[in-house]
């Protein structure tokens, strides 16, 4: 159980051959190897197999859906999907726990690194991990003593981050498995591969009321953006926010558990279009008042490098560093802009977009080298999850996040990765 079985199928060799052609340009939209490839992908699922050159370098010089056994979690088999695209960007996504295990982009030498925080295998994501590359819910972030009502009708969650409710509970979406569907160029709007990825929440599950059925989609494109499209109905009154939890390190990070010398995100320049913030109670639960953030450390509205002015928070209630909400400028619903990074060393930049009215920016402060912390240490890397407010269902003040029968939750962010060429004047040039 849990090990990372690598089975090749007979036809592996097959599929090389079809997918260089691919990449040489004889294979259409190429946005899988060949009809012989979808037939006979890994998982039986329509994705062809990851072939073994692709998977250490990503690169199919196409916009391609592969898959490839990932392990077993009770018996039940979890695969991993590599999405990839004519630039050679690479995003790697498992069933379990709709979780982001890898992101590789080119620097502006065309050095291609993983930049995302995770596990070289499935065993890492099995224990308690700090939610890396996850699906979290079913109410992402926390919800003040576990407690909330509907109607008359009060609810009790496990208190799993004393003495809060954290990321949907003992076992929040980003341990479960879902039911993953790879998409070809054909089935997706406009130029883009995917998975689907649907979980049924049975009613009482963690405590929430109502059957709640989520769907999230993961598309990517040619022009270098990663989609994370969301959608959720329920049977009863619930409450949801949903988010994904990926860490990011622009500089690189080694996929194979090595993190000697890996540099922290303190010098990523950060840009947030956000002119107000959530303080916090010493328990991370938000005050309920919108601060503005001018003349405070917590000003990102011009781009500022993390490090600046984190040792402000270390010094004061905020002992680890940035771990607030920041209400984002724009209307909740609208794709807006979110956030802009740039890693002036190796010039990677990624651009957010969302319909959420906030952004939890996390400066992983809770992480301690340990090996249920994948080994990385504090501040190697930081989190943009884009999601409601903490704890909305017991705060007025801030927006719903009650969802109905008949109404259906929905949520789109994007993030788009590029290259800022030095003497480009700040110019984001967009290439993998
Ligand atoms: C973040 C949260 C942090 C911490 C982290 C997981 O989303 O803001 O306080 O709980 O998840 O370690």
């Amino acid at each position: 159980m849990n090990s990372f079985h690598r089975q090749r199928t007979p036809a592996a060799g097959v599929l090389l051959a079809a997918a260089w052609l691919c990449a040489a340009g004889g294979c259409g939209d190429g946005s899988t190897a060949s009809p012989e490839a979808a037939a006979n992908g890994a998982a039986g699922n329509g994705a062809a197999p990851v072939q073994p050159n692709e998977r250490d370098t990503g690169r199919t010089g196409m916009l391609a859906v592969q898959s490839e056994p990932f392990g077993e979690v009770d018996g039940q088999p979890i695969t991993q999907y590599l999405l990839s695209n004519k630039n050679g960007l690479a995003v790697s996504i498992i069933d379990y726990g709709a979780i982001v295990t890898s992101v590789v982009t080119s620097d502006k030498d065309g050095r291609r690194e993983n930049i995302t925080l995770g596990f070289a295998d499935l065993e890492g994501y099995l224990g308690k991990d700090p939610y890396f590359g996850a699906i979290c819910g079913r109410y992402a972030n926390r919800i003040a003593r576990g407690k909330f009502s509907i109607g008359d009708e009060q609810y009790e969650l496990a208190i799993n981050n004393e003495p809060n409710h954290l990321h949907g509970g003992t076992k929040g979406f980003n341990e479960v498995v879902w039911q993953a569907r790879p998409l070809s160029n054909e089935m997706t709007e406009g130029e883009a591969v995917g998975v689907e990825l649907k979980y049924h929440s049975p009613d009482g599950e963690e405590g929430y009321p109502g059957a709640l059925d989520v769907t999230v989609t993961y598309t990517l494109d040619n022009d270098d953006r990663l989609r994370i499209d969301y959608e959720a109905v329920t049977d009863k009154p619930t409450v949801l926010n949903l988010t994904n939890h990926c860490y990011w390190n622009l500089a690189g990070v080694p996929p194979d558990g090595r993190r000697e010398g890996l540099p922290t995100m303190l010098d990523h320049e950060l840009m947030l279009n956000a002119d107000h913030y959530l303080p916090v109670d010493e328990t991370l639960i938000p005050t309920g008042e919108l601060k503005p953030v001018a003349g405070t450390p917590f000003d990102f509205t011009e781009p500022h490098k993390i490090g600046e002015r984190i040792g402000v928070l270390k010094a004061g209630v905020e002992n680890g560093g940035y771990d607030h909400c920041y209400a984002l400028n724009g209307q909740p619903g609208e794709l807006k802009l979110a956030a802009r990074v740039v890693h002036p060393e190796s010039g990677r930049t990624m651009q957010v977009q969302t319909t959420e009215p906030g952004v939890q920016f996390y400066t992983g402060n809770f992480l301690d080298g340990s090996e249920a912390n994948g080994g990385f240490e504090q501040h190697q890397g930081f989190c943009l999850e884009c999601q409601h407010y903490p704890n909305s269902p017991n705060e007025k003040r801030f927006p719903e996040t009650l969802l109905k029968p008949g109404e259906v939750y929905r949520q789109t962010t994007i993030h788009q990765f590029g290259v800022q060429l030095p003497g480009a004047g700040g110019a984001v040039k967009v290439s993998n």
